[in-house]
């Protein structure tokens, strides 16, 4: 396999096995620099995109993006009309503004994280008042651990019935005062290529998990932000036809009984398809759920948060140039690095007992060369997850971080910081699963700092031992 070379971000050598963003040189600057350039020069468009916007972005915009959603899912249940969709300033801050809206601290009984953990969004679970109702609920081999999820919903349940024998209303968020529906329950997942995991929930555990947040009355707030970055995993399939797994959103729209305000909110962004400079994305829901956003404070004074950025980004969509962009070059740049990525991984790593922690692949189909529809397994995303070996002889992976960063100038993710703070034992569950073992990204560094990011991680470990026997 051939290496690219130029743009690495490696300074003076160091790898950062941490960082979790594109590679400066993949971020569209050129194809932004001419979406500029033609907005800000057309009096009519560049007026629109300077002042303040509507609340839910320009409606010209969302009838694009749900054309686009509608053409890249293929929803079984029909094409995305545009009243299901909101322009966001990214995934970060639309997650801050559906738990202001839709989630009360002192109603809410529980917020569910599936771990390990999107670490940094953690942060905007306490801001909304919500640490002290914060619950992990593991991955599974097929996303996340059903059973667990239901017990602890169960013993949640019992609870509150106690506590309504008391008759006392703790609701503080009125629906006079724009909260017209609030949720017991949400639960936070990363269903498709997850970060940091990498794994893909299994058709069956999203009915499942649908299910479930009907009966209990929970949004499950999707994190969809890597689903247009999957490959097939076999080399010789294009990755152009391939059919993307449903979001939670899509099976809650299909499957009979849907309610006005719904189960799910997808929250999509353009940070990993262009850059994530220009702060801008977009959430799917009912109709009813979206109009609710978009009465979230900062948007009802300053309108859509993203109204420059979202003109330049529906020029890109419009033009074809931010499908080529992902399709002709962010995908076949990823989908190199992540072949090298796992070959580096089975030369360096394999031989001291780490393994890539895949869980279930998740079956789906493309077409063949010569157009067929044929099975294939999903890839992609930004991350996958390494286990270090249980064994006591394994050195500690506090010494390896220590080691790595002394050493070998290398920054290496630790486990723990996937587990949800705020659930004492969450940090239990983790120190005994993924806290033993690494997030790796292929987006940030090119394929030959790769190659010697895991021999340097090899030798933290053996440096590592050497010090502990
Ligand atoms: C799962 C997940 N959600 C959200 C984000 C942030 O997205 P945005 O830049 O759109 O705020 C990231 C970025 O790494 C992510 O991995």
């Amino acid at each position: 396999m051939t290496m690219a070379s130029s743009g690495s971000p490696s300074i003076l050598g160091s790898i950062d096995l941490l960082m979790g963003r594109p590679t400066l040189r993949l971020q569209g600057a050129r194809e932004l620099a001419a979406a500029s350039q033609t907005i800000l020069l057309q009096s009519q468009a560049s007026g629109r995109a300077l002042t303040y916007g509507t609340d839910h972005g320009d409606d010209s915009i969302r009838e694009h993006v749900a054309v686009w959603l509608s053409r890249k899912y293929r929803p079984a249940s029909g094409p995305i009309s545009l009243d299901r969709v909101i322009l966001t300033n990214g995934a970060a801050g639309a997650l801050a503004g559906v738990l202001q809206k839709f989630t009360d601290p002192a109603y809410t009984r529980r917020m569910f994280l599936v771990e390990p953990t999107y670490f940094l969004a953690i942060q905007t679970f306490f801001d909304a008042g919500l640490g002290r109702k914060m619950q992990g609920v593991p991955e599974d081999d097929e996303g996340i651990d059903l059973e667990f999820l239901r017990r602890r919903l169960e013993e949640e349940e019992s609870r509150a019935l106690d506590r309504t024998a008391l008759d006392v209303d703790f609701t503080t968020k009125l629906p006079s005062h724009g909260y017209r529906k609030l949720y017991k329950y949400a639960l936070y997942v990363v269903p498709t290529l997850s970060n940091p995991s990498g794994k893909t929930m299994s058709l069956h555990h999203r009915r499942a998990l649908v299910e479930l947040a009907r009966q209990f009355d929970i949004l499950l707030i999707a994190d969809d932000v890597y689903d247009f970055l999957a490959w097939p995993d076999d080399d010789n399939l294009s990755h152009k036809d391939l059919e993307l797994p449903p979001r939670l959103v899509d099976i809650d729209r299909e499957m009979a009984g849907a309610s006005e305000w719904g189960n799910t909110v997808s929250n999509g962004s353009f940070s990993k398809l262009m850059a994530p400079g220009l702060r801008v994305g977009w959430c799917e829901a009912t109709p009813s759920f979206i109009r609710s956003i978009s009465t979230y404070g900062p948007t009802a004074s300053g309108g859509c948060p993203s109204q420059y950025t979202s003109f330049l980004i529906d020029h890109l969509l419009k033009s074809g140039t931010l499908e080529r962009h992902v399709q002709d070059t962010l995908i076949p740049t990823y989908r190199r690095r992540y072949n090298v990525l796992v070959d580096a991984i089975k030369t360096h790593l394999y031989p001291l007992g780490i393994r890539i922690s895949a869980g279930n692949p998740y079956e789906t189909y493309t077409a063949d060369k010569t157009g067929n529809r044929v099975p294939t397994t999903l890839a992609g995303g930004f991350f996958l997850y390494v286990d270090f070996p249980k064994d006591a002889s394994f050195p500690l992976v506090t010494d390896i971080i220590r080691f790595g960063s002394d050493e070998f100038s290398l920054r290496i993710a630790p486990g723990e910081i996937f587990a949800v703070r705020g659930d004492p034992e969450g940090l239990l569950r983790a120190s005994r699963t993924f806290n033993k073992g690494t997030r790796l990204c292929w987006a940030w560094h090119e394929e030959e700092d790769l190659v010697r990011g895991m021999a340097k991680l090899a030798e933290a470990i053996e440096r590592a031992r050497a010090v502990s026997i």
